[in-house]
């Protein structure tokens, strides 16, 4: 086997074999700095290096492997992956935060259209990588009911004591569905709140460069404000320069991000800032809901 740069437990080798007898929709369930995205690097590897046409789902917002935060993300595996940041993304699913607190419905939703989309181009195995909010009742409603949605045919959960099984207890005799326990492997450390900010910021400014102006009609698109949905046009005014934006396709998968920079009543115009070269495809303006300065 490959080296890899992560400590490989004996129970990993265990659970991919078991996986691997009943391929299907695997996810990864545990708190904060549990391992679940390093668990999920190495079951992509394994299931890719087993032949298994394999796809990878990133579900967390803040702490994006797959495209810029603020997007849910999708990409297929050609090849097992030393490093997951590098894998190119097939789709991406705007919900314009940077955690699921006060989006959960977006983000579940985004889980179940991107992992459907995965399975309809062919995907044998979909892991599904999510973020650590399982606590509490706003843990429980999110993980609940995106379980409930996307019915995977194995659960992973990463836990130290239990702090995830409010959660599985839903899912214990569920026919179709395997929960696999593990506990945090050696190796992992807890990253703080300061430098998920820093990755964060770093990882807009890896998108971000090199972005130009273009000048997009509202004529041609349909501005999507989540905020004000019944928004007319005289109502846009300079509380939206700043903000992020997802450029999304006539499926409603998102091309690309963009920041609003100013809009012109008379033309009916929005100019922003995005590094999309082509935006031709670009069919709906989706209002996010954080402001980013760009320097070009
Ligand atoms: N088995 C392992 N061997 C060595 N290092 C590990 C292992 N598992 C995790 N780590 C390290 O611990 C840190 C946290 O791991 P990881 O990102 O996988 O956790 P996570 O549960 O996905 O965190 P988050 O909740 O932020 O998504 C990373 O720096 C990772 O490299
Ligand atoms: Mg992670």
């Amino acid at each position: 086997m490959r080296f890899f740069e992560f400590h490989v437990p004996q129970e990993w080798l265990q659970v991919y074999e078991e996986i691997a007898t009943s391929p299907g929709t695997v996810l990864l369930l545990g708190a904060p700095d549990t391992g679940k995205s390093t668990l999920a690097h190495f079951l992509v590897y394994k299931s890719t290096e087993g032949g298994f046409r394999t796809s990878y789902i990133d579900g967390d917002l803040g702490q994006s492997i797959l495209g810029p935060p603020t997007t849910l993300g999708m990409a297929f595996t050609s090849e097992p992956p030393a490093n997951m940041k590098e894998l190119e993304w097939d789709h991406l699913y705007f919900i314009g935060a940077t955690s699921p607190a006060g989006h959960l419905l977006a983000t579940a939703v985004g889980v179940k259209k991107l992992a459907e989309r995965a399975i309809e181009d062919g995907a044998q195995m979909v892991v599904v990588d999510t973020t650590g909010l399982v606590a509490g009742e706003m843990g429980f409603e999110l993980k609940f009911y995106k379980i409930e949605l996307l019915r995977p045919r194995h659960i992973v959960a990463i836990q130290k004591e239990g702090e995830v099984e409010h959660i599985l207890r839903g899912f214990r005799e569920r026919k179709g569905m395997k929960l696999h326990r593990l506990c945090p492997s050696q190796g992992v450390h807890p990253r703080s709140a300061e430098t998920r900010r820093a990755y964060r910021q770093q990882r807009f400014q890896e998108y971000f460069r090199g972005c130009a102006r273009k000048v997009i009609s509202l004529d041609t698109v349909e501005f999507i404000n989540p905020e004000l949905p019944l928004l007319t046009k005289e109502g846009i005014d300079e509380r939206f320069n700043g903000r992020l934006l997802g450029l999304n396709d006539e499926n409603y998968f998102t091309l690309g991000l963009g920041i609003w920079e100013t809009f012109d009543l008379d033309s009916n115009e929005v100019s922003i800032l995005t590094p999309l070269e082509e935006l031709r495809g670009v069919k709906y303006l989706h209002l996010g809901h954080i402001s980013l300065k760009v320097f070009t």
